[in-house]
């Protein structure tokens, strides 16, 4: 697809990275927006973007800086909402595609919020506890100007937890004088947080494979999954397909790939990555491999629940499986999608796949509003029935238009952020 897009200065048009990968979904879905298709524009440019720099002092004295950022994709439907990550590769095209995604994932399953997302660049571990302490506390010192319960609400991501969630908090609601609750989400129970909150991702992934298999006559008892990626997602995903029945046959994360075609032990398998840091190492599997070689692994279903740009045109050629399941955010890249078509394979993508856990903290943030909390099973069960009936909608606007689901999940959530957008009207 060759159409040019108006950039901003501060990008570099030679390499756009996940924000160039957004654009081109974008091109895809615009000629289906009718009429709205006027304010399209809206959508390929941030509300607000935020970069902060954060100092802090390192254990032994010395003074480092870090880069960080906050940015405001869209707030036509309500306030912003996305995660926080820690990590080495963060850079501002990365956050902005991530808090686009959460714009139209946010839409998709029509929970009242725009899109935001936020990140520093560092390897956090790199860090002792007091040092990320002081890193989170500045970050959010920092970016305290545009976030807020009403303003734009961040969450956990890559590297990010509860523990950090509740450094926010804190800083925050000591800024502010107040008890700021809703300040972010994914915090700890004892602090406002929800139940359910810590599995929802990969509970909404599961929820998502399970309609996907009876579109695709696979069936969850005994079927193969391949899961790249052992965090909050991936891992939870892991448990969820093994405990319906599902043979776990691959796992791969950033220290290694572990296969056992009969099933790998997840419990065990989570001991593990608790006691060492990762797969690699976890005995009695058939056999280690080299990185690239977990994409040619047979499976029924294939969870990308890393990071973005892993499935590219070349990984997408080796793929053999039936269907994508993207619990991570931006995993395929539009060349890789159109082989994939190609090929047949499902991809039930990150903005449907992957929206349990915003979901699950839109659950959070009413409760911390009315500070009256939910029950784990209530949680649970509202959270399967939003991620089924995003599906089905989704689904029908597929066959209907005869479109992939991602574009199918674009028509449907683009069409509610620029009906909110056209009905708002420009200020002033
Ligand atoms: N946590 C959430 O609620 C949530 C919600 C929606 C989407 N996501 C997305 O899901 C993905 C994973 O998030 P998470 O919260 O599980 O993060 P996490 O930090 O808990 O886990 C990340 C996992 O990816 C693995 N990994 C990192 N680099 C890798 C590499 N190069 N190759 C293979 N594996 C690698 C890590 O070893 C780890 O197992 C991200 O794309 C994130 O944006 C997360």
């Amino acid at each position: 697809m060759t159409t040019q897009h108006a950039l901003p200065s501060y990008l570099n048009a030679e390499d756009l990275g996940p924000w160039g990968q957004y654009l081109k979904q974008i091109d895809r879905v615009t000629p289906h927006l009718g009429s709205l298709s006027r304010w399209v524009e809206t959508l390929k440019r941030p509300k607000r973007i935020l970069v902060v720099d954060v100092p802090i002092e390192r254990d032994d004295g010395t003074i480092a800086h870090y880069e960080g950022y906050r940015v405001q994709h869209n707030m036509s439907r309500g306030p912003g909402k996305g995660g926080v990550r820690f990590h080495q590769d963060v850079t501002l095209s990365e956050v902005m595609a991530l808090s686009a995604w959460m714009t139209v994932k946010n839409a998709a399953v029509n929970v009242p919020y725009g899109g935001a997302k936020g990140g520093i660049r560092v390897d956090p571990k790199t860090l002792s506890k007091g040092e990320l302490q002081r890193l989170t506390r500045r970050y959010t010192s920092e970016i305290s100007l545009i976030i807020g319960p009403t303003k734009d609400i961040p969450a956990p991501d890559v590297n990010t937890n509860e523990q950090v969630m509740a450094w926010m908090m804190d800083s925050y609601a000591m800024i502010e004088g107040n008890l700021s609750t809703g300040v972010v989400t994914g915090k700890p129970i004892s602090m406002g947080g929800s139940l359910g909150r810590r599995e929802a991702t990969g509970r909404g992934v599961f929820v998502a494979g399970v309609e996907a298999a009876a579109k695709r006559g696979v069936k969850i008892e005994g079927a193969r999954v391949a899961i790249q990626g052992f965090g909050n997602v991936g891992g939870v995903a892991a448990t969820m397909f093994a405990n319906a029945g599902a043979k776990v046959i691959a796992v791969q994360d950033h220290t290694g790939t572990v296969v056992h075609s009969g099933g790998l032990d997840v419990a065990q398998l989570h001991k593990h990555v608790a006691e060492v840091g990762g797969v690699k190492g976890f005995p009695g599997v058939e056999q280690f491999m080299e990185r690239d070689a977990f994409w040619g692994i047979e499976s029924d279903i294939l969870i990308p629940a890393a990071l973005e740009q892993q499935i590219t045109a070349a990984v997408a050629q080796q793929l053999r499986t039936k269907i994508i399941l993207e619990g991570a955010n931006g995993p395929t890249t539009p060349e890789a999608d159109d082989i994939l078509a190609d090929k047949d394979v499902l991809v039930v993508p990150d903005v449907l796949a992957n929206a349990g856990g915003v979901t699950v903290s839109y659950f959070e943030w009413v409760q911390d509003f009315s500070s009256f909390f939910w029950s784990e099973d209530e949680i649970n069960a509202r959270l399967t029935r939003i991620m089924q009936d995003a599906f089905k909608s989704v689904w029908e606007v597929a066959q209907e238009k005869n479109v992939t689901l991602r574009t199918a999940t674009f028509i449907l959530a683009c069409t509610r952020v620029l009906q909110a957008r056209e009905v708002r009207g420009l200020y002033p």
